[in-house]
């Protein structure tokens, strides 16, 4: 496999209210009758809201250095529930072989796809959220390089789009705000900001272990701080995406940039207008507060 032997780019349909293809919808039943365990943890998120950075520093924070994070992409040892591109990955039969405990779990899914054993479980999920140009930007990069996404088009056609949520895994700010609803009513939900993150990620090391229970020295989070940082991810083959057979890196790498406000080298002042616009009629939970520069 590679990525100019990938079979076409996939449709977009409708599936239960959210945008959709095939690779999140093949394996549906099974994934709604996936058996969670007490200790799994969930790793939730729009994509491109940092899904690998919160995955690597969770695999860190758990395991420590060892064979397995020098030898196993990231996206193997935190797999991706629901997809499904045979012959290459099933994201469900990754989980149900994985060697560790706890089981960390990735999902993209708005919080009403979520299987319900996983709540039935009270099992710890992590949510980060991006703020929605950065997300937005990032989202188009990655729609460009990865053959398994819809064609991205181009910018200017691109916007509509995102504000519209016709893009894989629906609307961001259906996701952000249903996943912070969910908060109020379960408690085992760690809800984050890549904002935070980039500005004091160890803060945010702390807050996570506070919240996994998990007591590491300052020493030990340090080495997790500064293994989970861009420039050292992007250089890790494990964490890079480089193994991945389904991305053009020549169209754009998957360790993009990993900045706040790159939006700004994007958005037109014409079109960020527009689009703060329609951002406040749709985003009307004052609670909820994103940063669009640190
Ligand atoms: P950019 O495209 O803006 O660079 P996901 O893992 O959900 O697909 O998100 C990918 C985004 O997270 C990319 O954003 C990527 O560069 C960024 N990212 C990944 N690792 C990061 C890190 N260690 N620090 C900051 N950003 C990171």
């Amino acid at each position: 496999f590679s990525p100019d032997k990938f079979p076409s780019r996939p449709e977009l349909f409708d599936f239960h209210g959210v945008s959709m293809t095939h690779y999140f919808t093949d394996n549906w039943e099974n994934i709604q009758n996936f058996q969670a365990r007490p200790d799994d943890i969930l790793i939730a998120t729009y994509p491109k809201a940092g899904t690998t950075w919160v995955s690597y520093i969770l695999d860190l924070l758990h395991f420590g250095q060892t064979e397995r994070q020098t030898s196993v992409p990231i996206y193997n040892r935190v797999p991706f529930l629901e997809i499904i591109v045979p012959p290459l990955y099933s994201g469900k039969d990754l989980v149900d072989n994985l060697p560790t405990s706890p089981r960390l779990i990735k999902t993209h899914y708005p919080v009403q796809f979520v299987p319900k054993s996983f709540w039935e479980q009270n099992c710890r999920v992590v949510y980060l959220a991006r703020n929605a140009k950065d997300n937005m930007v990032s989202y188009f990069h990655f729609d460009r390089m990865n053959m398994a996404q819809p064609e991205a088009g181009d910018w200017s056609s691109y916007i509509p789009r995102f504000i519209e949520g016709k893009l894989v895994f629906g609307s961001w700010y259906d996701h952000v705000n249903n996943w912070w609803k969910k908060k109020q009513t379960y408690p085992k939900l760690h809800y984050m900001f890549y904002e935070d993150l980039v500005q004091d990620t160890g803060q945010e090391i702390d807050k996570l272990c506070g919240f996994l229970g998990l007591s590491r020295s300052d020493e030990e989070k340090r080495r997790v701080t500064d293994g989970a940082h861009f420039d050292n991810m992007k250089k890790d083959d494990m964490a890079n995406y480089s193994t991945n057979a389904i991305m053009d890196f020549k169209i754009s790498p998957f360790m993009r940039k990993g900045k706040v406000g790159d939006w700004k080298n994007h958005f037109s002042v014409a079109q960020s207008e527009m689009f703060d616009e329609d951002y406040k009629k749709k985003m009307t939970d004052v609670t909820l507060q994103f940063r669009t520069e640190i």
